[in-house]
């Protein structure tokens, strides 16, 4: 059944959503989702592609599928989609019910989603049968902390942010491995909260 509670979150966030996500805060991770981004090769999956925020990090002359479960999102993202020099192709598609084939994806990539996503650990299995058996996970995201003051915060600020957008405390490494992947890099940016994913099928 579609989740369309989620989708019409998103759709009433799309367009204030870059004013919230901040231009002081995606000039400071720029170079950061440039070098992970950079590993783009091959047959790419997208995941939560939001109003195209990500595309300033792209490496030119990609051919890139990206999803979005918010129709008024990708609407925003349209200009930057069409400014790409390569080849993005949009689908409105929930990460939990994906219609591509087994095995299709040499790599996926995903930007502040599992903060989202409503059951992360499904929506990674879901990931993991896209993904070709050598294929390979590469994640931007923010998470819970682990330090008590800031665990207890993260989970307060949780009850008011996923009303109007993303969680702020979930616990997103511990989740791919629960989805049967291998993680082979955390690379902490911000504390233990801010952070880049790799992981192999
Ligand atoms: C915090 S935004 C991040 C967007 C973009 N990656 C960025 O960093 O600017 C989260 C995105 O996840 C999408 N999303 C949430 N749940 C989803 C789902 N089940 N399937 C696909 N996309 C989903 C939302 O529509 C939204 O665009």
């Amino acid at each position: 059944m579609p989740d369309t509670v989620t989708q019409a979150k998103w759709d009433k966030a799309a367009p204030t959503f870059d004013i919230m996500a901040a231009k002081g805060a995606e000039e400071r991770w720029l170079p950061f989702k440039k070098k992970l981004f950079s590993n783009m090769d091959g047959k790419i999956l997208f995941l939560a592609l939001g109003t195209g925020l990500d595309i300033a990090s792209f490496p030119a002359g990609k051919d890139i599928t990206a999803i979005d479960i918010s129709p008024r999102m990708l609407e925003v993202a349209a200009p930057r989609i069409e400014a790409y020099d390569g080849s993005i192709e949009t689908k409105v598609m929930d990460v939990h019910e994906m219609d591509f084939d087994d095995d299709t994806f040499d790599q996926i990539f995903t930007s502040c989603t599992f903060c989202s996503v409503p059951n992360p650990v499904d929506g990674l299995k879901a990931l993991k049968r896209v993904l070709k058996p050598d294929g390979e996970m590469f994640m931007f995201e923010h998470t819970g902390s682990s330090y008590y003051p800031f665990k207890l915060m993260m989970t307060l600020m949780t009850q008011i942010s996923r009303r109007l957008g993303p969680d702020m405390n979930r616990t997103t490494v511990a989740n791919v491995e629960a989805a049967g992947f291998r993680v082979t890099e955390v690379n902490n940016l911000f504390l233990d909260i801010v952070k880049t994913i790799r992981a192999n099928k």
